[in-house]
């Protein structure tokens, strides 16, 4: 028999599930009761992933997973790129330290980007010690082998890696849709703009090979996804080998992908302007199941913000993209981000940022107050505005990106969309509802045996959040 220090990395983990799956059966005879756990997740599309493997783990080895925290295993999967994701994140511990009192056989972990900061594992060991496992980001592939410390060792079992250059492959997952699924093509960002925390949390960029890549999403579609999200942080920097030792880059990828059977759309996030080849463009002509709508962040319409934000590309160079884009698919939806009251940034510097929002037209965006990184080089810079001015600034993007939106959801109505039905409407008895490429929800009556399919569907009526239609065959 082989030794478990001489398995390959995925046969470890599944001999430590066995391991754990024996911890968690008799945890259940002293309950009288199958335990419980809950893993909530902050942050991002990478994160809300890396949740669904924990879950895997967690199901294999013997959990119910509810979604009540008072459960008798919590694990919070952290986000940093905010401060206030991480005052979320305390606050909340104070609520489980309340659980935990009632139920002292509770087991609390905290993981994901907020642990990969040393001080932060410093506060907690100083003032959170109710908290029994911390892990990071590059050692999530060994939960199930930090589950067997957490029920073989007394106290806080902490395991921080700094860095890592291994993806292992063929763990457990546990999607939260039947019908659309995220999947990991790249980890990490080497971008460093001034202002992010990421490249620090989530390390060195490292690619997927693209043949593991394709035999995931074919697993999924033979279980029923037909919507794939790439996940990256940075999906243009996706450099995979192929098993001829020839590279791809992500506009190849998305060749192959569109090639597998069954797939019917195709999205990913996030993208980056500074590598958003021509190639690439080329690919919204060449690919019918890359959807109509791209995020794309451009953070501030000001070059020289965008120059102090370290962003590698100009306001005219992220215009030309989009021009380019929308030529090769029109009608094609933008969203974006934006960072509001960067250090410096001047009234003449935010009114330029509301101008590019006139000139793209964006659809929709994830806009946020500057928060200061600790660490990061935009930490140290001087910052005079008020937080009340940037907060209106703020407010003001948002209802121009708001009034872009409602114009754009007008100008559907009357239009055929190809749309996804994701399941009965939540009101209206025989009425399904579905989303469109640019990810708007539309309601229309039909039958049940159109879920999880594509179909067509007339735009009939405009609602602020919300759009109606009806079956077009
Ligand atoms: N890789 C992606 C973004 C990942 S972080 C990209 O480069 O576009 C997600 C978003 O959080 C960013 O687009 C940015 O708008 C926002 N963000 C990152 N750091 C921030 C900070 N310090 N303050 C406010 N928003 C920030
Ligand atoms: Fe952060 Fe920039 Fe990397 Fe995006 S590209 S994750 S904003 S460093
Ligand atoms: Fe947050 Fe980490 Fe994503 S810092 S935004 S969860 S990569």
């Amino acid at each position: 028999m082989t030794n478990v220090t001489q398995m390959n990395e995925t046969d470890r983990q599944y001999y430590f599930m066995e391991k754990a799956s024996g911890h968690v059966a008799k945890l259940g005879e002293e309950l009288g009761r199958r335990p419980t756990c809950c893993v909530t997740t902050f942050g991002c599309q990478m994160n809300a992933r890396d949740s669904e493997k924990l879950v895997g783990i967690l199901e294999k080895v013997g959990y119910e997973i509810i979604e009540d925290e008072n459960a008798d295993f919590v694990i919070y999967n952290t986000c940093t790129v905010r401060d206030n994701a991480n005052q979320r994140v305390y606050g909340r511990l104070g609520v489980l330290n309340g659980y935990k009192r009632k139920n002292p056989h509770m087991k609390i972990a905290l993981c994901g980007c907020m642990m990969q900061e040393p001080t932060v594992i410093e506060k907690i060991k100083n003032s959170y010690r109710f908290v029994d496992l911390i892990f990071g980001t590059h050692n999530i592939f060994k939960f199930a082998e930090l589950l067997c410390s957490l029920f073989e060792n007394e106290g806080m079992v902490i395991d921080i890696w700094k860095d890592t250059d291994k993806i292992v492959e063929d763990l457990p997952v546990e999607r939260k849709y039947s019908f659309k699924s995220g999947i990991n093509i790249m980890f990490g960002c080497n971008n460093f703009c001034s202002y992010c925390i990421v490249p620090y949390v989530r390390g060195r960029e490292r690619s997927r090979n693209p043949k593991d890549i394709i035999r995931e999403i074919e697993g999924l579609v033979a279980d029923g996804v037909v919507e794939i999200m790439l996940l990256g942080q940075n999906v243009n920097a996706y450099r995979g080998v192929t098993p001829e030792g020839d590279t791809a880059d992500f506009a190849m990828l998305l060749e192959y992908v569109s090639e597998i059977d069954g797939i019917e759309r195709i999205r990913y996030t996030t993208s980056h302007p500074r590598e958003f080849t021509q190639r690439l463009i080329d690919a919204y002509t060449k690919l019918p199941k890359l959807v109509s709508h791209v995020h794309l962040p451009v953070q501030a319409g000001s070059d020289r913000i965008l120059t102090a934000m370290k962003r590698g590309y100009s306001v005219l160079e992220y215009k030309s993209i989009i021009r380019r884009l929308k030529a090769a698919r029109p009608g094609i939806a933008i969203a974006t981000d934006f960072i509001v009251g960067f250090p410096g940034e001047t009234a003449e510097d935010f009114e330029k940022t509301m101008r590019l929002i006139d000139d793209v037209g964006f659809d929709a965006s994830f806009s946020f107050v500057y928060s200061p990184r600790p660490g990061t080089p935009a930490a140290r810079l001087p910052d005079e505005t008020p937080y009340s001015v940037k907060l209106e600034r703020l407010q003001r993007l948002q209802r121009k990106i708001d009034d872009n939106a409602a114009e754009i959801s007008r100008n559907m109505l009357g239009k055929i969309e190809r749309v996804l039905v994701v399941g009965p409407a939540r009101r209206g008895e025989g009425m399904l509802s579905a989303r469109t490429d640019n990810n708007r929800i539309v309601n229309f009556a039909g039958d049940t045996s159109l879920i999880n399919q594509m179909t067509n569907v007339r735009i009939t009526e405009v609602f602020p959040h919300t759009l109606g239609g009806e079956l077009v065959d």
